[in-house]
Order: structure tokens, then C-alpha cells, then sequence
């Protein structure tokens, strides 16, 4: 299971955040969709759970450890 917890991000000030407080769960071997319009930080929100960026607030957890723990790079 992959879940994020309270994920933040925001690309210049806290003020302008793209999202807040997003918590969602994905299961292995299960198909999700993100949906939202142009701009709303969809490719955003991937990027940071495939580990090329880090948030700026929350977490992202792998079978229940932090992908910081883990290493970006073991976790890629
Ligand atoms: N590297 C960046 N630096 C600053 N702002 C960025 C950067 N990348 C994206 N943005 C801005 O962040 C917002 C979200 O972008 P993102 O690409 O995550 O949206 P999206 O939902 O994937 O959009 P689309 O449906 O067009 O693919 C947009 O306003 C975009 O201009
Ligand atoms: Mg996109």
C-alpha cells in the first residue's frame, strides 16, 4: 500500500499551494485515476509520489515506512 498523508506542495509560497492536507491510499496491483482540470497539480501530485520531488508538507509512506527513510533513490 501506498499512502499519502497530509501532502502539501506548492512551487513559490504556501499562500499559492496547489494542494493541502490530500490523504489517499492505493493498493498494489489496483487502477486509480487523477482527475482534475489543467493546472490543478495532477502531474505534480505524480511526481511526488514516484520520489522525483519531495513534498512540501506530509508524507508518503511505502508498506507503512516514509519514502525520506527509504531513500529516494532506493524507493525509485
Ligand atoms: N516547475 C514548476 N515551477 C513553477 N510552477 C510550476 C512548475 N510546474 C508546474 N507548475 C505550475 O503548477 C501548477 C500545476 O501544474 P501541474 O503540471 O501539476 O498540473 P496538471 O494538473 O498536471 O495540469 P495538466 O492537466 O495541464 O497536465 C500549474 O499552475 C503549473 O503552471
Ligand atoms: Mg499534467
Amino acid at each position: 500500500m501506498l499512502t499519502v498523508n497530509e501532502l502539501g506542495y506548492w512551487y513559490d509560497q504556501q499562500v499559492n499551494s496547489l494542494f493541502e492536507n490530500v490523504n489517499l491510499s492505493f493498493a498494489a496491483g489496483e487502477s486509480y485515476a487523477i482527475v482534475g482540470q489543467s493546472g490543478t497539480g495532477k502531474t505534480t501530485f505524480l511526481l511526488l509520489i514516484a520520489g522525483l520531488d519531495k513534498p512540501k508538507a506530509g508524507t508518503i509512506e511505502l508498506a507503512g515506512q516514509s519514502i525520506a527513510k527509504i531513500g529516494l533513490t532506493a524507493y525509485r
